[in-house]
């Protein structure tokens, strides 16, 4: 095994080497059929890493995964992106979405975080996190990214809160795989701190009657 170190955790059986040459990019309608691909193996792989099954999923038809990386005009922020091999490979992706409620527009649901196993822990993950929140920074009026992540995912937890994402809330038994419950961690990072209000009534303004 070339040297490399290996650790075993729940989550991880590679070697941890160093980061393959690679290209992030937003995916276009091309990609749809590797990121397809690259996601129901990922589902099928890590059943309790995420809430979508890879039962359910395979389902899905490629027009699914096509309209997942070109979003329509009423979502013109979304994108997922993909890191590729230098072979051209897709090896991870990662996507994000702003609410589209006038309420919630000012946060976006990070989703869909894969790094084909045998190019994790070589900093592919990192990379894609990183493009995402420099992306999602830009977006007008976009103060938080949530995520959730399962409790017991201790790589991608590290991975989040690296980059600074706070665990707001567990949800206990948020999913069920076999006769398994798993909790998920819910997790925001916040572009600035922006002051908590101790009531739910609105702040009222001096200006107002
Ligand atoms: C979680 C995942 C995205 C991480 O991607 P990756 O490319 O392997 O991660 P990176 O190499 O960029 O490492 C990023 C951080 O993850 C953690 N990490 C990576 N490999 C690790 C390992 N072998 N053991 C423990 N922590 C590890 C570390 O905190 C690391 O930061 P560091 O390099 O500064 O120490 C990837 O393992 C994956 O796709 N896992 C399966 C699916 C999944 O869990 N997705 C997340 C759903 S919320």
């Amino acid at each position: 095994m070339d040297g490399a170190a290996t650790v075993r955790c729940r989550y991880n059986f590679v070697p941890i080497g160093p980061r393959p040459p690679m290209k992030i990019r937003q995916l276009v309608l091309d990609d749809a059929a590797p990121y397809h691909a690259l996601r129901l193996r990922m589902l099928r792989i890590f059943p309790d890493a995420f809430n979508s099954s890879y039962e359910e999923d395979s389902r899905k038809p490629l027009a699914w995964a096509e309209r997942r990386i070109v979003p329509d005009a009423a979502a013109p922020h979304d994108f997922v992106l993909g890191a590729f091999a230098d072979t051209g490979e897709l090896i991870g992706s990662v996507g994000l979405a702003v609410e589209s409620r006038l309420k919630q527009r000012h946060k976006a649901l990070l989703f869909g975080m894969y790094v084909a196993p045998e190019a994790g822990s070589r900093g592919v993950g990192r990379a894609l996190l990183t493009a995402c929140l420099e992306r999602a920074r830009a977006i007008p009026g976009l103060e938080q990214v949530n995520l959730s992540v399962t409790a017991t995912n201790e790589r991608a937890r590290r991975l989040y809160e690296s980059a600074g994402f706070v665990t707001f809330g567990v949800e206990e038994r948020a999913i069920k795989v076999g006769a398994a419950y798993f909790a998920k961690a819910h997790m925001v990072l916040r572009f600035a701190a922006v002051p908590l209000r101790s009531s739910s009534k609105p702040e009222r303004r001096d200006n107002e009657p």
